[in-house]
């Protein structure tokens, strides 16, 4: 029978989907778009797995361990759909992307295989395979970009907007141009539109999300563009991005954070390697020169800016000076924090086609080592804080105590205070006293107190 009938005749008798995600933010804006298409087409929403009647997997193929995990997740709904074998399971996103037709031949488990770009198609799918017929549907597209879907979120604090899709830099270690596709971005009026209607939801913070968002465009507007214009809706919601490229990021944007109270002071801005040789081999389109004058251009711009990155140990061919060079970039930029891995060869990408030359204990120590360093690093750039006030979104409790809540600072910094007479989604002052390399602790104030001082303390 027709679900769109079904659910006429029957409206107390919904099906019921439940979907967990993997990977990246992007994912999690996808899940909400997917979630939204479902609903709209009269399924309910679980998040109860054992009450779904259809269980979706959003997937990430970033690196190895990541594809892992979901495999592992896999096999064990194997045995749960052997027990309830009217269930449909369905993987979703990257690895849907990749591996195709893998995941369905495999094992029978996998009832419906559902790339990126093909979401809109999932009702349909599901109603075919609830009558018995498999579907897989891994088309990539270069205009799909959900402009006109309403994401289906939960309500909170921060909302991720996806504003484009896809990705054209094809650094060489990276599946998502080939998971993902062509870059594409959504119309400026379409985000300007959500961002308003978050506005008026609640929410008190929202993040631009793209593969390489600053490379967006519609038209004549570029990403300096689409966040001005999405800052001045309300300008008391704080609006972050991620995640940049350095190759696209122009001084207008640079200008444009500067001069935006709301925009937060915070960027991520992923090096890789600090070795220009490997920055090439990984086709990385800058020089580590262009990259510490664009960090030199920020600093001097954003007073107080918060810098994090991501870097990558054991590249092919990468030697040990390769990795002195890095560790020297993460010492002379001073991150606040890093996203730290170890190389892992994607099938179809070149870098696969390099070979993985470096052996595993290699990696493992250089990982170590820059990982140790960025942990110290982080330490310090936390300790400049201890006897200032920062401004604070409350978020939630804190993982470890209910008597305190958790919350950040624009530039990003998680903070853990007592609870007092603070309600999350307030913006709070709170005075530091300690910290370790992840987390400021800090009271609450009650008197205002400039921000200035705390800018002078990092600086420093
Ligand atoms: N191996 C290790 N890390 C990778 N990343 C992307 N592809 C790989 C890979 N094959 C990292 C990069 C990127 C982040 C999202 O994931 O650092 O910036
Ligand atoms: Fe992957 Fe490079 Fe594109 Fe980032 S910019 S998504 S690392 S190809």
């Amino acid at each position: 029978m027709n679900i769109f009938h079904s659910e006429k005749l029957f409206p107390m008798i919904k099906k019921q989907v439940y979907l967990e995600t993997y990977g990246c933010q992007m994912n999690v804006a996808d899940s909400e778009v997917v979630l939204s298409i479902m609903s709209d087409t009269g399924f309910g929403i679980t998040h109860d797995a054992a009450s779904a009647d259809v269980i979706f997997v959003n997937t990430c193929s970033v690196r190895d361990n990541a594809e892992q995990r979901v495999r592992q997740r896999i096999s064990m709904l194997k045995n749960y759909k052997r027990e309830n074998p009217g269930v449909l399971i369905g993987v979703l996103g990257c690895m849907a992307e990749r591996l195709r037709t893998e995941l369905i031949d495999k094992g029978n488990v996998v009832d419906l295989v559902v790339g990126p770009d093909e979401y809109r198609r999932l009702p349909e799918l599901v109603e075919s395979a609830f009558s018995g017929q498999r579907g897989i549907a891994v088309k990539l597209s270069r205009v799909e970009n959900y402009d006109d879907i309403m994401p289906l979120r939960t309500e909170g604090i921060n909302a991720w907007i996806s504003v484009m899709r896809g990705c054209d830099k094809f650094c060489t270690f990276c599946v998502v141009p080939f998971t993902r596709g062509r870059e594409r971005s959504r119309s400026l009026k379409s985000v300007v539109e959500e961002v308003k209607r978050l506005s008026e939801r609640g929410f008190k913070e929202i993040t631009l999300l793209g593969q390489n968002v600053n490379s967006y465009q519609d038209g004549e507007f570029d990403f300096a563009d689409l966040i001005t214009r999405v800052s001045v809706v309300d300008r008391s919601i704080r609006v972050r991005f991620m995640t940049p490229h350095p190759q696209d990021m122009s001084d207008a944007l640079i200008q444009t954070i500067a001069g935006n109270e709301n925009i937060c002071k915070n960027i991520h801005l992923p090096v890789q390697s600090g070795s220009n040789r490997i920055l090439q081999l990984m086709n990385r389109t800058y020089s580590i020169e262009h990259y510490l004058g664009l960090v030199e251009k920020i600093r001097n711009a954003i007073p107080g800016v918060t810098l994090s990155t991501d870097i990558i140990a054991g590249f092919p061919t990468e030697s040990e000076d390769d990795h002195q060079q890095t560790l020297d970039v993460i010492h002379n930029v001073g991150y606040d924090g890093a996203f730290m891995f170890k190389y892992s060869p994607r099938e179809n990408t070149k870098s696969w086609e390099m070979g993985d030359d470096i052996p595993d204990e290699v990696k493992v120590q250089r990982l170590n080592e820059i990982i140790d360093l960025q942990q110290t690093i982080s330490l310090r750039r936390n300790q400049a804080h201890i006897g200032t006030t920062l401004e604070i979104l409350v978020e939630r409790e804190s993982a470890k105590s209910n008597d305190e809540w958790m919350g950040r600072s624009d530039t990003n910094k998680v903070t853990v205070f007592p609870k007092e007479n603070a309600r999350v989604g307030e913006i709070v002052r709170a005075k530091i006293h300690n910290c370790n390399s992840a987390t400021l602790f800090g009271t609450l104030v009650s008197e205002p107190e400039a921000m200035s001082e705390y800018r002078l303390a990092v600086n420093s």
